[in-house]
């Protein structure tokens, strides 16, 4: 059932981000959890082509390896082994020294998956485009869209409404750089 599914990975992952913010806020990481996985509920309202349970699941569990002490075997254990594969996909390699490097490389993995781990990714950024942390130079945020334009890219269609979406956050986030 969508529900049982969807709370046992909002504890696993509430649990694993307990002492974590989302940058440049007081708000405890599960708002950008709760955010990613609503912008999935509204990707499958408007076309629901795609399993919304895995998707949401993947949702809520996507920064688990990457920012939390959650090693593969922890998901494996509890969600199957399939599903840590997709939060691996979701999950930067830090071995990776340049930055698009990197995303490039998880986007790639995000490619051979199905496209619940795509849309995820396009949900993930379009929730990430928000007003960025007034400690964030102009560089950094000129390079933040610029990845976002990438991701929009290498990912086009994933899901027609996700992608129509990002593409007008990105329209708007640019603001941010002048
Ligand atoms: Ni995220």
């Amino acid at each position: 059932m969508i529900q049982e599914l969807y709370q046992k990975a909002i504890q696993f992952a509430a649990e694993k981000h307990y002492n974590q913010n989302v940058p440049g806020s007081k708000a405890n990481y599960v708002l950008h959890l709760s955010n990613v996985a609503m912008e999935v509920l509204m990707a499958h309202k408007a076309c629901p082509d795609f399993d919304l349970a895995f998707a949401l699941q993947l949702a809520l569990l996507h920064d688990t390896i990457e920012d939390t002490d959650t090693r593969f075997v922890d998901l494996e254990n509890i969600f199957g082994t399939h599903t840590a594969e997709c939060v691996l996909a979701l999950t930067k390699d830090s071995s990776i020294l340049t930055k698009r490097e990197r995303m490039l490389d998880s986007l790639n993995r995000i490619n051979f998956l199905e496209k619940e781990v795509g849309l995820v990714k396009l949900a993930d950024r379009i929730t990430n485009l928000q007003q960025p942390p007034s400690t964030w130079c102009t560089d950094k945020i000129t390079a933040y869209w610029e990845e976002a334009i990438l991701i929009n890219k290498q990912l086009e269609n994933k899901n027609e409404y996700l992608n129509n979406r990002l593409q007008n956050k990105i329209n708007e986030y640019i603001k941010y750089a002048n």
